[in-house]
């Protein structure tokens, strides 16, 4: 039992000393503050905590088990109500920045949404053993403050794996660890913001949360339009712009890949220029039917900031990411006092993916994952194919999610509030005369997929 309740006497509204202390208990737990089943000090412990006579508490405990915050047993002390008279207020949105339809559809029950993995097959077992290992054997002098770019051995780790897996280019002191992609984009744009970066290209339709981090920044984001090959250089050049984000491998959310003559273009713009690419290769690791792309880093190491994270390879609620600067970006960083905020995550959250990637439970993961993956794809697929034979697809040779594009006249908007309401939640390409629907299959097993397909043509007809 806490006996401390930080009551503040002098900060409560009340002429005398009871009313008071009323107010101060009254709003501790109508604030929440206090849980229902707390147990209370008894009312001469209190008192003589907050200086004040024993029987000031006892009649504001009394009038608090009146007005039903209190609950107050013959020699079994006092605890807060378990349903106190008042409403509880609902409960906020945990994540207010998802997209309406996951938090206000009814139960979902194809589960379509373009930016989650399989949820239901995270290797739980090997992750808690990963962690229980690094909470065993990492050193007392570990657990002290730790380097804001992350540990060491994770970031060494880091550099060699990116470099096997994506071709990325970096030594360990260019690589840090984030908190997702997300939550490294403050950083990204704090380190461009300070080399004179003002006007960023990004992607349109994109990923919302690059227009979002740039206005959280006080930076100029530049729509440019995405065709079937991404992004056009010639609208770079043409908007005179100090930085493009963009996602080369799997561009979000058509599908696209960024066609390789543009690639070497924008990479040439940015050396000519001094200016910088933001690389966000966020679902890279998975690819079915084409050749691997490597990432823009590999090619350009000098100008391009490139940014992944475990969100799509092991699960967002992992909240580990990273980033890979250029040299010459990493060293701004190491001389500058404060350090800017990088959102690093908890370094023995750090040292457990570490363990797991240096064991290759991560490559095993992922190669398991690319057959499901591709399976599901497939079924789904198949499954358009017969639903609605008419609309064509784009995007599906990589990632997490197929684009199924909409006769010109469809309205997007209609039918995806119509799946929501359906229990499809999904993503539409929000671009203006190209009508489509960006369809994740992560978890969508294959034997569902005939009737989540039957269920989306009924709301692509009901949508009319
Ligand atoms: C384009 C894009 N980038 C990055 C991410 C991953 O973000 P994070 O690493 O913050 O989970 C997503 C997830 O949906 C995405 O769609």
């Amino acid at each position: 039992v806490s006996s401390d309740l930080h009551l503040d006497l002098d900060a409560a509204t009340g002429r005398s000393l009871r009313a008071r202390a009323e107010w101060a208990l009254r709003e501790a737990v109508r604030s929440g503050r206090l849980a229902p089943g707390t147990r209370l000090p008894p009312t001469r412990t209190l008192a003589g905590q907050l200086g004040v006579s024993r029987g000031v508490l006892v009649d504001a405990y009394a009038q608090l088990a009146a007005e039903g915050y209190l609950h107050t047993r013959r020699g079994g002390g006092t605890t807060v109500a378990r349903a106190p008279s008042t409403a509880a207020e609902p409960e906020p949105d945990p994540d207010p920045g998802r997209p309406s339809a996951t938090t206000t559809a009814p139960a979902i029950r194809h589960d379509l949404r373009p930016t989650l993995p399989a949820v239901d097959v995270f290797p739980r077992a090997a992750w808690a053993s990963a962690l229980t290992r690094v909470v065993r054997t990492v050193p007392d002098e570990r657990l002290g403050y730790a380097h804001p770019l992350g540990e060491p051995e994770w970031r060494a780790t880091l550099a060699a794996w990116l470099g096997r897996r994506r071709g990325v280019r970096a030594a360990p002191a260019q690589v840090g660890a984030t908190g997702s992609v997300r939550f490294g984009l403050p950083l990204v744009w704090d380190l461009l913001g300070a080399r004179g970066v003002r006007r960023v290209g990004i992607e349109a339709p994109g990923w919302p949360r690059i227009a979002e981090s740039l206005a959280a920044a006080g930076l100029e984001a530049v729509p440019l339009p995405v065709d079937g090959g991404g992004i056009d250089p010639a609208d770079v050049i043409r908007h005179r712009l100090d930085a493009v984000a963009v996602t080369p491998a799997h561009q979000f959310p058509t599908g696209a890949v960024l066609a390789s003559a543009r690639r070497t273009a924008l990479v040439s713009w940015a050396r000519e220029q001094g200016a910088w690419l933001l690389e966000d290769d966020y679902d890279a690791e998975y690819r079915y039917d084409r050749q691997p792309v490597g990432s823009l880093q590999g090619l350009a190491p000098d100008v391009v900031l490139y940014a992944g994270s475990a969100s799509k390879i092991l699960a967002p609620a992992l909240r580990l990411g990273w980033l890979v600067l250029p040299a010459a970006l990493a060293a701004d960083l190491e001389g500058r006092d404060p350090w800017p905020l990088t959102g690093t995550p908890p370094p023995l959250d750090q040292l457990a993916l570490d363990d797991l990637v240096v064991r290759g439970e991560v490559d095993r993961h992922l190669r398991r994952q690319r057959t499901r993956y591709r399976r599901r794809r497939d079924a789904l697929l198949d499954a358009l194919g017969a639903a609605l034979p008419t609309c064509p697809i784009e995007g599906a040779a990589a990632g997490l999610f197929l684009v199924l594009r909409l006769p010109a006249v469809a309205d997007e908007e209609a039918i995806v509030a119509a799946a929501a309401g359906r229990g499809l939640p999904l993503e539409g390409l929000r671009t203006p005369g190209r009508p489509g629907l960006t369809i994740g299959y992560a978890n969508l097993p294959e034997a569902a997929a005939p009737a989540a397909a039957a269920e989306l043509a009924a709301a692509v007809r009901s949508a009319d």
